[in-house]
């Protein structure tokens, strides 16, 4: 198991930073890299009910053994990373890679004064879309020209395959969704990269054979934020009546949702290969799985909600969130199910 990657199976927002969290302290990783567009993602995990919320570090900062890398894909905001480093006193284990690209002020601004990107497609604002924009030129200011960031930076691909190289634990985070592909997802209501598994791979450098488990997370209801198509969206005042409104980490818009898709998820585990699900939230589907952390103890219609998942998609539901807190958590990877 050296090497997993956690991607999101919707439209982001799915709990992918409490599922790396998790992993991070049980499965004690020695690189935690992140993956994904940049700034725009917003991973919340909650431990000792003090809640984090990180735009660039990876979610595994809380444990002090891992190094927290960050990809040649990922577009840095300096004042955001170097803001959560400080905050979170991570100095001496962040690493970012030379080739990383810089969102400055004028992506910034060209995102938020642009109809097409701000109002049409509903983007975060962050100026990740005209940044790659500028990548895609070849004009992109790259974090090696960032004097602050200059004690930060490394080779993290070299990093990663070294790791493996001596078979040791590497956790990769995507960010977004699978939807949010700029390639599989509702084009143009997408980002402006690919973010399925593939594309998380890309961005830190690791070649498609050197992966051992992908977990797609889903949450056990579908949330987007921005515009572009979400089939079966409930009305938000039956949102609220469910429980399932939420507001978006980085924006604070409301977010829109829906009941749990089986034809998106399937497709979701195709497009990602992947050999794992963790689906999160499902205390908010059924009350009586809060803090459930057996799988025999979870409520009936909880386990058939599960096991429909397993028989539509194909794969197993290996942890299954049950709260906010990342103890609160079903870990059935070692389980004997038969
Ligand atoms: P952009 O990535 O800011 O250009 O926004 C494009 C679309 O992706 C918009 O619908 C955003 O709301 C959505 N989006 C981007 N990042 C995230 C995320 O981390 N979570 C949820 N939606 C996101
Ligand atoms: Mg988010």
């Amino acid at each position: 198991m050296p090497c997993n990657v956690i991607v999101g199976g919707f439209f982001g927002d799915e709990g992918k930073g409490k599922i790396t969290a998790y992993l991070s302290l049980k499965d004690n990783p020695l690189v935690a890299v992140r993956g994904g567009v940049g700034a725009n993602a917003g991973h919340t995990f909650t431990y000792n009910d003090e809640v984090f919320k990180v735009r660039m570090l990876p979610s595994a900062l809380l444990n002090h053994n891992s190094r927290l890398l960050i990809g040649a894909g990922v577009l840095i905001s300096p004042t955001i990373l170097l803001n959560e480093i400080e905050k979170y006193n991570t100095n001496d284990r962040t690493f970012i890679d030379n080739q990383c690209g810089i969102i400055e002020d004028k992506h910034i601004k060209s995102d938020v004064g642009s109809d097409h990107l701000r109002v049409e497609l509903g983007t975060t604002g962050t100026g990740t879309g005209p940044a790659n924009a500028d990548r895609a030129m070849r004009t992109l200011k790259l974090a090696n020209e960032v004097p602050p960031l200059k004690k930060f930076i490394t080779d993290v691909s070299s990093i990663i395959g070294e790791t493996l190289d001596d078979n040791k634990f590497v956790l990769v985070e995507g960010t977004q969704g699978t939807y949010l592909s700029l390639y599989h997802g509702t084009y143009p209501y997408v980002t402006s990269k690919d973010v399925t598994a593939s594309g998380i791979c890309s961005d830190i450098g690791l070649g498609p054979k050197k992966v051992d488990e992908v977990i797609v997370v889903f949450k056990s209801f579908v949330t987007r934020v921005g515009t572009g198509p979400l089939e079966n969206e409930l009305p938000p005042s039956e949102a609220s009546k469910r429980g399932w409104t939420e507001y978006g980490s980085v924006t604070g818009r409301e977010r829109r949702s829906s009941p749990f898709n089986f034809e998106l998820a399937r497709r979701a585990v195709r497009l990602n290969s992947a050999t794992q699900i963790g689906l999160t939230k499902l205390d908010i589907l059924y009350p009586k799985s809060a803090g459930v952390k057996e799988f025999v103890k979870l409520p009936k219609e909880a386990q058939d909600f599960i096991k429909s998942i397993e028989d539509n998609v194909g794969i197993e539901v290996t942890l299954i969130g049950t709260g906010a807190n990342i103890g609160d958590i079903v870990d059935r990877r070692n389980e004997n199910k038969f």
